[in-house]
C-alpha cells in the first residue's frame, strides 16, 4: 500500500479532535493525494454502531474484556471500510485514536494488561500499522477541565465518567506506548495553544513526507 496512515492519540480532552480538523485542512490546501480523515471508534456505518454499544451510558456492567474485543472488533470493520481503500489508492488516513488507544485504556488503565489486548489487536489489524502517530500529552487534570469546559457541546459518554485516576493511568500508558515506539510516536505538548499544537503536528508531517505535501 503505497497510502500514508497517521493516527492522532492523547488522553480525553487533549484536543485531537481539534487538532485533527485543522491539520487535515491545512494539508489538504497543498496535498498532491487524497486526505480522509476519519475516528476511532468508528467512521463506518457498522464501526459506528459498534461504538454506541461500548459508549452507551446505560451499559455499566459491560464486562472488561467485551469492552475490548469491541473495540477492536470496531476497529477492524473501520480498516477494512474506510483506511485500507485509501491507503490502497496512495491516500492519506488521518484517524483520531488506534491501537495505542486500546493499550492505553483498556490495557494499562482498565488493567487487563497490554499482552492481551495485542493479541486481539494483532488479530484485527493484520500488519497495518501506522507511519506516524501525533500524541498529543495532556495532564488528566486539564483534560477533564477542558472537556468539562466545553459544556454540552461535545458528548459526554461512558468514559468521561471514569475517576481522575483513570485518566492519569491513561496517560502513564501513553507514555509508556512513546518509550517504546520512539520512531513512531512524536509527543506533542497539547498544553500549548490550539494554533501551536496544529503547527507543530504540520511540521512533523511534512517533514516526514515531504513528497507529499509541500510546505
Ligand atoms: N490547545 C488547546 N488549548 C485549549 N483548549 C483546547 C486546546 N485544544 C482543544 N481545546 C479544547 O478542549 C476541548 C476538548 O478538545 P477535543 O479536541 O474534543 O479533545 P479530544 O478529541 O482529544 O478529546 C474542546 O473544547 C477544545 O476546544
Ligand atoms: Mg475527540
Amino acid at each position: 500500500m503505497d497510502g500514508i496512515f497517521i493516527t492522532f492519540e492523547g488522553p480525553d480532552g487533549a484536543g485531537k479532535t481539534t487538532a485533527l480538523q485543522e491539520v487535515s485542512r491545512r494539508l489538504a490546501a497543498t496535498a498532491n493525494k487524497k486526505i480522509v480523515t476519519t475516528r476511532e471508534p468508528g467512521g463506518s456505518p457498522i464501526a459506528e454502531k459498534i461504538r454506541d454499544i461500548i459508549l452507551d451510558t446505560a451499559h455499566t456492567e459491560m464486562d472488561e474484556r467485551t469492552e475490548a474485543l469491541l473495540y477492536a472488533a470496531s476497529r477492524r470493520q473501520h480498516l477494512v471500510e474506510k483506511v485500507i481503500p485509501v491507503l490502497a489508492e496512495g491516500g492519506c488516513v488521518l484517524c483520531d485514536r488506534f491501537v495505542d488507544s486500546s493499550v492505553a485504556y483498556q490495557g494499562f488503565a482498565r488493567g487487563i494488561g497490554t499482552a492481551g489486548i495485542f493479541q486481539i489487536n494483532d488479530f484485527a489489524i493484520e500488519g497495518v500499522q501506522p507511519h506516524l502517530t501525533l500524541y498529543l500529552d495532556i495532564p488528566a487534570e486539564e483534560g477533564l477541565r477542558r472537556i468539562a469546559a466545553s459544556g454540552g457541546s461535545r458528548e459526554n459518554n461512558r468514559l468521561d465518567q471514569e475517576a481522575l485516576a483513570f485518566h492519569q493511568k491513561v496517560r502513564e500508558g501513553y507514555l509508556h506506548l512513546v518509550e517504546e515506539h520512539p520512531e513512531r510516536i512524536v509527543v506533542i505538548d497539547s498544553q500549548q495553544s490550539k494554533e501551536a499544537v496544529v503547527e507543530q503536528c504540520l511540521a512533523v508531517i511534512r517533514e516526514r513526507f515531504a513528497a507529499m505535501f509541500e510546505a
